[in-house]
């Protein structure tokens, strides 16, 4: 896979980003989610490859555009794409931190399929990569991090969804010592932020959406963190689901070789909303600006990337008028 796709695909994120900004705080997260996904549909439709959503906006009766299943492109390498146009709907139409337009690709075949379910999931850093397990308990995972960081326990912060699921678990956290960053919504920048210098977070665990389990994964797998996850089914129709879609036991531990089979992988974020790892969308009198990261499997590299549209110039931009 070429790996210059990095830049093609840096496109596809900013288009997202560009459009959603423009519903930050308006309080409409519908119309939020809708205005990247469009804008993010067009964008790849202008790339010359051909493109499989495997992890997307739903199932094809469910989601009118980048649905499981999608082809996507102009035609040309045949590629998986995750996207997550809008991780944190809310964050954006409430004007909170940290919400991204979000994709990875790999090629054919590699990027486990998953359906809307939930998966347990525990994520860090290249330098403590080998001191978590998603079987582990919150003490155990927290420990072994901040030993694995030549830390004290106490200078641990953990990143968890606050959700009444975690209740337990963030008292486990708070009883080992550890401190926590809670966050509302968008998991995917709890993870990742593990890996990310200067987030302030090391550790991420928690129950969250299955799809943004294997986006996280794919960052992950291009910085050399871990990310490790375990579906969690509310229903034996989504158990059913995962088995016609799954490559892997859908029962057992999911692990960056499940969830992300490949070392040509690639993710790219763009920031939709402030925050600690991207900034979000600035838009000015003579154009807009954007803030990504693109990893890159393939290469190493972790790239941040700022992106100056000069008015006028935002090929696939939806706009709000
Ligand atoms: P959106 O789909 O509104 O962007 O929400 C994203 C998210 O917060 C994810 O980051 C997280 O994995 C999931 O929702 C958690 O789901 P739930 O809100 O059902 O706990």
């Amino acid at each position: 896979m070429r790996n210059t796709r990095i830049v093609e695909m840096l496109e596809v994120t900013e288009a997202a980003a560009l459009s959603a900004a423009r519903w930050m705080g308006k309080g409409d997260k519908t119309a939020a989610d809708a205005a990247a996904v469009e804008a993010m549909r067009k964008a790849f439709d202008n790339l010359d490859i051909s493109g499989e959503i495997v992890i997307g906006e739903g199932e094809r009766d469910e989601a009118p555009m980048l649905y499981i299943g999608e082809k996507v492109g102009a035609g040309g390498e045949e590629i998986d794409i995750a996207v997550d146009p809008l991780e944190g709907t809310n964050l954006t139409a409430y004007g909170q931190p940290n919400s991204l337009a979000v994709l990875a690709f790999g090629p054919k075949g590699t990027l486990l399929n998953a359906p809307d379910t939930y998966m347990w999931k525990v994520a860090t850093g290249p330098s403590a990569a080998d001191a978590v397990h998603v079987d582990a308990t919150p003490t155990e995972n927290v420990r072994n991090v901040a030993k694995a960081l030549k830390r004290d326990v106490e200078d641990i912060v953990v990143c968890i969804l606050e959700r009444d699921r975690h209740i337990d678990m963030i008292a486990e956290v708070r009883q080992a010592g550890a401190r926590i960053r809670l966050i509302s919504d968008g998991d995917v920048f709890g993870a990742v932020a593990t890996a990310i210098e200067g987030t302030g977070i090391h550790l991420y665990m928690g129950a969250g959406g299955a799809p943004e389990g294997v986006l996280a994964a794919a960052a992950m797998r291009c910085i050399g963190g871990c990310f490790m996850g375990r579906f969690e089914f509310r229903s034996e129709e989504e158990r059913a689901r995962a088995l016609t879609m799954a490559t892997c036991d859908i029962d057992a531990v999911l692990d960056m070789d499940c969830l992300v089979a490949t070392d040509e992988a690639a993710f790219i974020a763009t920031g939709v909303t402030d925050g600690e790892m991207l900034r979000g969308v600035k838009y000015f009198g003579q154009g807009s600006r954007t803030h990504s990261v693109a990893m890159d499997n393939q290469t190493r590299t972790v790239r941040f990337i700022e992106t100056v549209y000069q008015k006028g110039t935002e090929k696939f931009w939806v706009r709000r008028d």
